[in-house]
């Protein structure tokens, strides 16, 4: 956590949107349990409000939810009407880059769109802090590894040029003159590879359908309920010819957002920073790892590339530690144990 900021969460409230989603429900969990009020705001477009009993369950406490969809600026006003908000952590978008490619207005209209409409609500309200979800997809295929903030932007997909319009907006928002004194300080957190699941096993990643990301593919394939992984290209230039990503621990992540919004409601300035581990994996070692760990078979084979992929990238997290005293401190074992548990914790989710 943040060894640097005093402040506590203790009497704060905090708008949350697209609280229901994998990394919204493990950061509303954490705030709660910090004793932080949370306002939950989700349209269900990718995800269900039965994961807000577990959050009660574990946080041991209950908190607001609303049903409601952030390009509604009506049910914003409502929000932001009945509750004293300090500060809002932004969450909801859609995030798939294939179907991004394929429907790019609706990418640009519920991400972009939806930022917008959010952020006038907030500003009608006198609410300025602001935690943004960005992607280390704005990166596109970077240059050099370790990547830094200051690496060239080149958003390859729909959905990354959302997450850089988004920071894009919100950079002008806050170099905005102050306007009766009311600053936006922003947050835009460039997140690596998140996979795992709270240690409770209660609450994690639930895709829908056929996953598109690694380790849920690779959790599926060892419950049984697909019978091989496809490894995507073994002829990359990296040391075993697979790709090589940072994988960040939910729980570390969650450590990141709440770091940041402590910092910002401490009147800390604006920033923009990586949430990465500092670490490449490849996709070899996370399933040789993943099957070591946790005694399970997965088999795989090879497939071509996937179009888009690039070869490697793993963060240069330095700037996150000097700014917000933040680290990861979860390994990739962790990560693979904790996927697992949260994997094997539903009758569902096993063949
Ligand atoms: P998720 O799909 O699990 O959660 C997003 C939530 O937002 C869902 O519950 C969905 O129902 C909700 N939502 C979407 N559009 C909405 C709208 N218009 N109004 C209200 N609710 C809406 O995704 P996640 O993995 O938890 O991602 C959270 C954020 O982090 C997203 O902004 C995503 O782009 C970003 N991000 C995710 C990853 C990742 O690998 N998971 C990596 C980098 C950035
Ligand atoms: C990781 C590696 C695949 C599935 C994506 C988004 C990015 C960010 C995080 C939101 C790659 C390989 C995968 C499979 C495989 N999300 N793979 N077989 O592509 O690094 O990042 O999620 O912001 O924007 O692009 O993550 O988990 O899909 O893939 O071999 O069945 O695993 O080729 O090398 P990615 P991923």
């Amino acid at each position: 956590m943040n060894a640097w900021s005093q402040t506590t969460l203790d009497h704060r409230t905090v708008l949350v949107t697209g609280a229901a989603g994998y990394i919204g429900s493990h950061t509303v969990t954490e705030l709660l349990r910090q004793g932080c009020r949370v306002v939950a705001l989700d349209n269900y477009c990718n995800s269900s409000p039965e994961v807000y009993r577990r959050i009660e369950g574990l946080a041991g406490t209950t908190f607001a939810h609303v049903e409601a969809d952030v390009r509604d600026g009506a049910a914003l006003e409502k929000v932001l009407s009945n509750h004293d908000i300090d500060a809002c952590i932004h969450f909801a978008a859609l995030k798939s880059v294939s179907d991004s490619i394929i429907h790019p207005l609706r990418y640009l209209d519920n991400n972009v769109r939806g930022l917008l409409v959010l952020l006038r609500v907030l500003q009608r309200y006198h609410v300025h802090r602001f935690v943004f979800s960005s992607s280390a997809t704005v990166y596109g295929d970077p240059v050099r590894v370790p990547v830094a903030e200051s690496a060239v932007l080149n958003a390859t997909s729909v959905y990354g040029a959302t997450k850089l319009m988004g920071e894009d907006i919100l950079r002008r928002l806050a170099a905005a003159p102050a306007e009766l004194e009311e600053t936006w300080r922003v947050a835009a957190l460039r997140y690596f590879n998140p996979v795992g699941a709270h240690p409770s096993g209660q609450i994690g990643e639930e895709p829908l359908g056929i996953p598109n990301n690694l380790m849920p593919y690779v959790m599926q394939v060892a419950a049984g309920l697909r019978p091989k992984l496809s490894i995507f290209g073994g002829d990359y230039p990296t040391p075993d010819g697979t790709c090589v990503r940072d994988y960040i621990h939910i729980q570390d992540l969650v450590e990141g957002h709440l770091a940041a919004l402590k910092h910002l409601l401490d009147g800390g300035a604006s920033l923009t920073v990586n949430l990465g581990t500092g670490r490449g994996t490849s996709v070899r070692q996370l399933v040789e790892t993943f099957v070591q760990v946790n005694g399970v078979t997965v088999p795989y084979e090879f497939a071509a590339r996937r179009p888009g992929d690039v070869a490697q990238y793993f963060a240069d997290p330095s700037r996150a530690r000097e700014l917000l005293g933040w680290q990861a401190r979860h390994d990739l074992a962790d990560m693979c144990r904790d996927a697992w548990r949260w994997q094997c914790s539903q009758p569902q989710n096993h063949a």
